[in-house]
């Protein structure tokens, strides 16, 4: 397809709400908290800030960088930056392919359940600050099957419906109204969170690391959380990438999408955690916390129904804005590879999610014994595509530029052909993605795995 044919970002503001939209989503608010819950606090949380800085965000800018440069889909782009002969690259446009599919079936799942809670919320049947009533509400929910599975079709064929409109008309248009309207909330929640009896506790377990409960399992989630958090090693930064407009200045642009990123998830753990122990909830719940969290905290303030009702709204546009993102890696391929309608291609999307993510949304009633290495369908996916095929992706995005693409084509892109000059960060990047990031990813990903 000519360039000028293909649809893409049209504004800076644009690429900047569209990437921060796929960035934030629920990994900010419901996978953050409770991971960060149940791994013991600031230590994961340190070990979380390494990961995204020292790791994330190179392989974000050489994604990024490596999508504009063959401005086509993830397969596509491998194809195109690859040298001669060397086919098996694409391999990893595949990979992110099946990774955005396996996130999707466990993730709009997530996603249903959050707007379910929306209706729950503004009929007052959550509006408790008893655990165990928060608890039995939300078990209630996961394990109906028909409700689960209801949802989880609500969401996606919302999203195939937006995927449809195209990346200006679709995905821009939608995250330029929503990510502006998330920040403006998580800053009132916040706040009232941060004024509650026991802030301080829920504070110190945040900022305060006890070192003794890191593991290399806890590292490896650490790492699978950066990678999850700023959409990594799948092709969906690449394939958005290949939207950015020619001028546009990928190292500034990505290192901002990963600070407004941090200071979303760092807003979200300060709304949750006071109020965690401000109302005896277990901090390492699991899942589950953000469910029963943000209902005490928005039933013990006043308006709390309205407001409860308005987070679970945000908290489900934010989970959009992802999805898009994940969405747009398999749409992009099958339009751009297989000539299909972009309409036929959401819906084929979309009909494998539904089909993948029906054992997810059931592992929590009629297939919860359906389990392998000891993980319900739900768990699995999420394990399979955060803590293996993200990191996997992301070594081989590493080794591809750090030894096939190699240092001046990095600095041609990166510097927008001279036109920025940034060639001493460019060589910075090239040395972590050449050495520190694939180095760290695989040590962690085999000791985590048992296998080192
Ligand atoms: N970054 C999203 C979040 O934190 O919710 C999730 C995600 C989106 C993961 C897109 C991967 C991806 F390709």
């Amino acid at each position: 397809m000519a360039q000028s044919d293909r649809d893409g970002f049209t504004s800076a503001f644009g690429v900047l709400v569209a990437t921060l939209g796929s960035a934030v989503g629920l990994g900010n608010i419901w996978k953050f908290p409770s991971l960060t819950g149940a791994n013991g606090g600031a230590g994961f949380l340190l070990l979380y800030l390494a990961s995204t800085v020292l790791v994330g965000l190179p392989v974000m800018i050489v994604e990024t960088m490596l999508g504009r440069t063959a401005r086509a889909n993830a397969v596509t782009s491998f194809e195109t930056v690859a040298p001669d002969g060397q086919w098996w690259w694409k391999g990893i446009g595949w990979m992110g392919f099946a990774a955005s599919l396996f996130i999707l079936a466990f993730y709009s799942e997530v996603a249903g359940w959050v707007y379910a809670y929306i209706f729950k919320a503004m009929s007052g049947e959550i509006a408790t600050v008893d655990p165990k009533v928060a608890g039995r509400a939300f078990d209630g929910l996961v394990s109906d099957p028909v409700g689960s599975l209801t949802w989880q079709w609500v969401v996606l064929v919302l999203c195939g419906g937006i995927i449809m409109f195209g990346v200006s008309k679709g995905i821009e248009a939608v995250t330029r109204k929503l990510v502006p309207l998330l920040f403006i909330l998580l800053l009132v929640l916040c706040g009232r969170s941060l004024t509650l009896p026991g802030a301080t506790q829920g504070l110190a377990f945040l900022f305060s690391p006890d070192f003794s409960k890191i593991t290399p399992v806890v590292i490896m989630t650490a790492l699978g959380l950066a990678f999850f958090k700023l959409s990594l090693g799948m092709g969906t930064m690449l394939t958005y990438g290949s939207y950015f407009p020619d001028d546009q200045n990928i190292p500034a642009t990505t290192t901002r999408v990963m600070l407004a990123d941090l200071s979303v998830s760092l807003l979200a753990g300060i709304a949750i955690f006071p109020a965690v122990f401000a109302f005896g909830f277990e901090p390492a719940a699991g899942p589950s916390l953000v469910f029963m969290i943000i209902p005490a905290v928005f039933t013990s303030m006043p308006g709390g129904t309205v407001f409860m009702t308005i987070f679970f709204l945000l908290t489900a546009i934010a989970s959009i804005g992802a999805m898009l993102s994940l969405l747009e890696v398999p749409v992009a391929v099958l339009c751009e590879r297989y000539g299909m309608k972009r309409g036929t291609a959401s819906l084929c999307t979309i009909l494998a999610i539904a089909l993948l993510g029906l054992p997810a949304a059931l592992s929590h009633s009629a297939a919860a014994h359906l389990t392998l290495f000891g993980l319900n369908a739900f768990d699995l996916y999420d394990f399979l595509s955060s803590n293996v095929l993200m990191p996997v992706g992301g070594i081989l995005i590493c080794l591809f530029v750090g030894w096939v693409y190699g240092l001046p084509e990095l600095e041609r892109h990166l510097s927008n052909n001279g036109d920025l000059r940034n060639r001493p960060l460019i060589r910075g990047v090239f040395l972590l993605v050449r050495y520190i990031a694939p180095l760290s990813i695989a040590v962690i990903l085999l000791n985590g795995l048992k296998l080192l």
